[in-house]
Order: C-alpha cells, then structure tokens, then sequence
C-alpha cells in the first residue's frame, strides 16, 4: 500500500518540532555567515539519524537551543513553510498545526503568531490541495496572566486561521492538579468557539487523578498521548467518544511506553467502541517519523489490512477543529481518493 498517497490528517504537530535538522542547519548557515549568531550547528546538536530524545533531554532542546535560532520574522517564515511542505509531500490534506506563542528577542507573541499565519496562507494559495489551520499552546510552566495571553490571541487570529487551544509542555510541571491553574483560560477558549485538546496523561507525572479530572473537565473534544490514565478516565474517555491523537514512534522512541510498537496502546483503544483515534507525528522534526511511516507502522503491527487502515485515516474527520465546510470537504477529498 502506497502511505504516502493515502490522504492523512495530522492534528497534532508541534511547529518548532517539526522542523527538520536540514532546515534548522540552513537557517543557521545563513545567520552564521552573517555574523547574527554564535550558537553551535543544529547538525552537531541535532546529528543526522538521532531520535532517542526523552523528556529529560526533549524539552531543554527547545528552550535552551531551537528557540534561540528561530527568533526573528523570516526564520520563523522560512521554518513553517518548510514544515508545511513536508507535510503536503507526505500525502497530509489537512494539518492542524500547533504552536507556542513566545517573545523573542525581535519579536512580541503576536507577531510571532501573525508571522506563520501568514506563512500558512501564503502555502496554501500555492497548495489548496492541503487545508491547514492552527492551534495555539499553553505551556504548563506558563504562569496564569501568560496563558490567558494565548488564549485571548487565539480567539482575536480566530478570523486568521486559529481553531483551537492546546495544554503541552513538560509533563513534570505542575503535577497533582496544579494545571487547575488555567481552567479560567480554558472555559474562556471554549466559550469563544475555540477547540480544547490537552496532552493527557503523557507520563506519570501528569497521570493523577486530580489532573485528569481537571483536564476532563474542560470539556477537551481531543486527548494527546493518553498513556497513564487510570480506568476511570478511560471509562470517561469512552463514554464521551473523544478523539485520541496516538503518536507511535514519537512515545516508542522517547520510552514512553512498554513493549514496543506492537505494546502501544493504539492496540487497546482501536477495540474500544466510542473513541477515534488520529495518528499523529508531534514532532518529525526530532523523531524523524513522517505521518505515512506512522500509519504504515499501525497497519505492521497492528495487522490492518488497506481496509482498516483507509478507514483509519478517515476516523478524525468530525474531531477536527475547523468548519463545518471543512469536515466536508475533507468528507469528499477522504472518500473519493
Ligand atoms: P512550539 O510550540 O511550536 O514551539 O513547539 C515546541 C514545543 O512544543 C516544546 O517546547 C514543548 O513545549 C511542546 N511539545 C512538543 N512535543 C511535546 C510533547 O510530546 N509533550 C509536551 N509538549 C510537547
Ligand atoms: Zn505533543
């Protein structure tokens, strides 16, 4: 079976984590040769063919490296078309791209939110094949006043392209709960017609009850992970008939999980009657696997036959933050190919 023809939906992708090494070496070959910058080569950081990140050594990536070489306009323009692109040639019809709205040393969160905006509009003129929108993230080391921030960009880029809102970051910030913190933000997205999905018991850390219930409660109509939860949550999950962004290589390689791809729970909940579940990459930039590689991965594993897996690919279409124009479209680009 031909994966990357298949046509795929991606809803849950990290922008700066998605950036390949080759683009992030470009960017830096350029500022180097310019004298704007003193970092090391992303290649000597990032080196060709490593993607045995784990949370330990995952989140400092960003915060102590990526992020100081994306910093400026046409970097952060550059990075997102070259993300789009690798999506579009990987066979991906409709991407729901999130990111962090951060300051950086040129420019205000705004600019950097309106900057790939502007980039995935200006792809998607060129690519109507592919239909991107973009979720904004609260990180969980946010203090409440920045997250509240984000939130109230998304609901003003609403008319731009902003679908949703999303809760990421280090699962080991904020445990027991403490997340309780933004729900004020969150009731407020929701309010405003904007999507909820949340990293959801992505380690142990992040598994309590009291997280879970809180995070439930925000009414997410989309999980990421859900690894640690316990059965009542599950039971929630199924009840409700959530959608469940499954990352298989990303939580294989970064030993999130036991047992390998065949031991990933993709292999529960595809049994489970209620929820659908959306492959997901969440960051190919740094684990390297493309969304087709993922479904071929399911389809090894898990034994599926072109069948089950077309079907698979179609499961999200209802769970995507975008129109109702959207859903059909998506309908007609899904059940014709
Ligand atoms: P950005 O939001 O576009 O800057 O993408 C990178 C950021 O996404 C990282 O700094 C993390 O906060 C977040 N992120 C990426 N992958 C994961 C994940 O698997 N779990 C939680 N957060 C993540
Ligand atoms: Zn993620």
């Amino acid at each position: 079976m031909d994966y990357v023809a298949l046509p795929k939906i991606e809803l849950h992708a990290h922008l700066t984590g998605s950036v390949s090494r080759r683009t992030l070496h470009d960017i830096w070959r350029r500022k180097k040769d310019a004298g704007d910058t003193d970092i090391q080569d992303p290649m000597a950081v990032m080196p060709e063919g490593k993607h045995d990140y784990n949370v330990q050594t995952f989140f400092p990536l960003f915060s102590s490296y990526i992020y100081n070489l994306l910093i400026d306009e046409a970097s952060i323009a550059e990075a997102t078309t070259a993300v789009l692109q690798g999506f579009h040639a990987d066979g991906v019809v409709y991407l729901e791209l999130r990111t962090t709205p951060r300051t950086t040393p040129l420019l205000s969160p705004e600019t950097y939110v309106r900057t790939i905006l502007a980039a995935i509009s200006a792809f998607s003129d060129l690519h109507p094949q592919m239909r991107t929108r973009l979720i904004l993230s609260v990180d969980r080391r946010h203090d409440y006043a920045t997250a509240a921030a984000v939130v109230e960009l998304g609901v003003a880029l609403q008319p731009l392209g902003v679908v949703g809102v999303d809760l990421c970051g280090d699962p080991t910030a904020k445990p027991g709960g403490a997340v309780r913190l933004f729900t004020p933000a969150f009731e407020r997205a929701r309010a405003a017609g904007l999507g909820i999905t949340v990293h959801f018991a992505e380690a142990q850390a992040s598994g309590s009850r009291e997280e879970l219930d809180v995070l439930l409660g925000w009414q997410p109509g989309r999980l990421g992970h859900v690894i640690w939860e316990d059965d009542e949550a599950k039971r929630e999950i199924a009840r409700r008939s959530l959608c469940l962004e499954l990352c298989l290589s990303c939580n294989v390689l970064a030993d999130m999980v036991e047992g390998g791809f065949a031991g990933h729970h993709f292999g529960y909940w595809r049994t489970v009657d209620g929820p659908k579940i959306s492959l997901a990459t969440d960051d190919v930039g740094v684990f390297g696997s493309p969304l087709s590689k993922e479904y071929e991965l399911a389809a090894q594993h898990f034994n599926l036959d072109r069948q089950e897996v077309c079907s698979l690919a179609r499961q999200a279409i209802d769970s995507t933050f975008g129109s109702v124009e959207d859903k059909e479209w998506l309908r007609s680009v899904m059940w014709t190919a």
